[in-house]
């Protein structure tokens, strides 16, 4: 075949519309698209020179692991390439030292389990008890019979979403689309490191988004009545609705607010997650009275330190910071 001048003007001309497209589209996630390894999770014959899985008997699926064990091999903070989601600590005593030295004082946007999440159920994190089946709290989806695996909230082939957060979680029967820079927003200036790229603080959430939807996937009776008088806490509701108009939240000073410590030192906590509106990462973290409250703002998705997944100790008696969260909105410190 030959190629005329005229040709092969169109072709650099659709090049260059190629690349000028794909130099603003979303980096991909990684196990998705081009960095979707299948050497990273399955082995064929059981083996990998020298290596062997299940004793060369292999998993099922050819896999390397079963289920959550399979993740770990990576995401136990071992391979330092690999975002840790383990925390050094116990369910009894659960602490947020992680391989990663993140700037936030909430560490991974994520939050993490703890180092004997597979064997111990925890107050503090999600269970990936492996012993026995679990409902979801405040709904109907039930767990395999080894508790809650990675792959109930992650596509391990990648998908469309965040993170590769499933479309479908629990008992969705439609998609619900939590996307990178249209419900979610990472700040570009911190992209190469782990511990820039998955900080509590890169992080930034529009509004609406549909976090709340994707949580609810599982914990269907956790959504809020649509308006007040409220039984539930509301959830993407702005804060200019509280009493003061949410001038307290505005101002960033008093009750609630403090030092760059949780839950040590003085009383008071930095500013804690809200959405907001926008189209970049500074738009939807910028605070004002128009932010508002999501599931996100009070839990971690994986666990945290404190009961309940909460970011503060909101369960510890006598801590300085027990009312700080709730306090940056509602202003009831004294
Ligand atoms: C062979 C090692 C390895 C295994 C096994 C592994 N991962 Fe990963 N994972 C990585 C690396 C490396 C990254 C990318 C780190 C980076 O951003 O530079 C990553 C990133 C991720 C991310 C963030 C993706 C993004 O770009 O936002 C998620 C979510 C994730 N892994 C989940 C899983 C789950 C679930 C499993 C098990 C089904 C798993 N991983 C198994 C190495 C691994
Ligand atoms: C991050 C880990 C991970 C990577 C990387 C990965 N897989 Fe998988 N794969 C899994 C898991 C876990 C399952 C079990 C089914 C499930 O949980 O969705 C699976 C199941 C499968 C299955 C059977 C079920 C199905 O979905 O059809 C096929 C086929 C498969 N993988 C092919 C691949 C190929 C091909 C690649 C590389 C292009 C790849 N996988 C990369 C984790 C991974
Ligand atoms: C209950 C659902 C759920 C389970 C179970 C879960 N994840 Fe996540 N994970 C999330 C959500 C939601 C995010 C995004 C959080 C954010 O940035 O706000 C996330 C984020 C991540 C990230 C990005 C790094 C970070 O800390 O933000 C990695 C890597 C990851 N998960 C891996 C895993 C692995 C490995 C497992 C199993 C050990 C697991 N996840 C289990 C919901 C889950
Ligand atoms: C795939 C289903 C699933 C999804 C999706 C899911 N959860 Fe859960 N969650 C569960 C199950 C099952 C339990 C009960 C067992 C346990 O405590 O881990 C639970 C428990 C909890 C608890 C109580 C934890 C404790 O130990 O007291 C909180 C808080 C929570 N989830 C918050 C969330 C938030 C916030 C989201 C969205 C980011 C979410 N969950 C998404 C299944 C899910
Ligand atoms: C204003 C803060 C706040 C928001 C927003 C919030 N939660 Fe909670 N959540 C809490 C607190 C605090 C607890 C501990 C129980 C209590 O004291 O009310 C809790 C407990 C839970 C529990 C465990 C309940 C139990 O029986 O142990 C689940 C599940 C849960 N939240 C899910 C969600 C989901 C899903 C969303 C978003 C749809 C959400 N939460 C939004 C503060 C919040
Ligand atoms: C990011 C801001 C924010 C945080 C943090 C927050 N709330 Fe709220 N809360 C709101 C908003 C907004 C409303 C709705 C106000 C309205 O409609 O009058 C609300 C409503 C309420 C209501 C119902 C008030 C009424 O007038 O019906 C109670 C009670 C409440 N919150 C308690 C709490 C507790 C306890 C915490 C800590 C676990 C907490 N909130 C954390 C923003 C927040």
């Amino acid at each position: 075949m030959s190629i005329t001048p005229k040709a092969l003007l169109s072709l650099f001309v659709l090049v260059g519309l190629v690349l000028v497209v794909g130099g603003a589209a979303v980096a991909a996630n990684y196990h998705s698209g081009a960095d979707l390894h299948c050497s990273d999770c399955h082995v064929m014959h059981g083996s990998y020179n020298g290596t062997t899985y299940n004793g060369g008997s292999g998993f099922d699926n050819l896999l390397k692991g079963s289920a959550t064990s399979l993740c770990l091999v990576c995401h136990d903070g071992t391979d330092a390439t690999a975002p840790d989601v383990i925390a050094s600590g116990t369910a009894a005593s659960p602490n947020d030292t992680l391989s990663v030295a993140y700037a936030s004082p909430w560490k991974s946007s994520g939050g993490y389990f703890q180092s004997d999440a597979t064997t111990v159920v925890n107050n503090a994190a999600h269970d990936l008890y492996a012993t026995s089946a679990l409902t979801a709290t405040h709904g109907t989806w039930t767990s395999g019979s080894s508790g809650i695996v990675c792959t109930d909230c992650h596509g391990p082939h990648g998908t469309t979403n965040y993170r590769n957060l499933l479309l479908q979680p629990g008992t969705a029967s439609a998609d619900i689309n939590v996307t990178e820079s249209a419900d979610v927003y990472i700040d570009s200036t911190q992209t190469g490191t782990l511990a820039g790229k998955y900080n509590h603080a890169t992080i930034g959430y529009n509004a609406p988004n549909d976090v709340k939807e994707w949580c609810l996937g599982c914990h269907t009776n956790t959504a809020s009545d649509t308006a007040s008088p409220w039984a539930k806490h509301p959830q993407d509701v702005e804060v200019s609705t509280l009493d003061d108009s949410g001038s307290h939240w505005d101002t960033g000073t008093g009750a609630g607010f403090g030092d760059s410590t949780v839950g040590g030192g003085s009383s008071g906590i930095p500013r804690i997650r809200f959405a907001e509106s926008g189209t970049t990462f500074a738009e939807v973290t910028t605070d004002g009275t128009t932010n508002e409250v999501f599931c996100l703002t009070c839990h971690k998705p994986h666990g945290s330190k404190y009961d309940s997944t909460l970011l503060w100790p909101h369960y510890t008696d006598g801590n300085v910071d027990q009312t700080s969260g709730c306090d940056q909105c509602h202003n009831k410190g004294a």
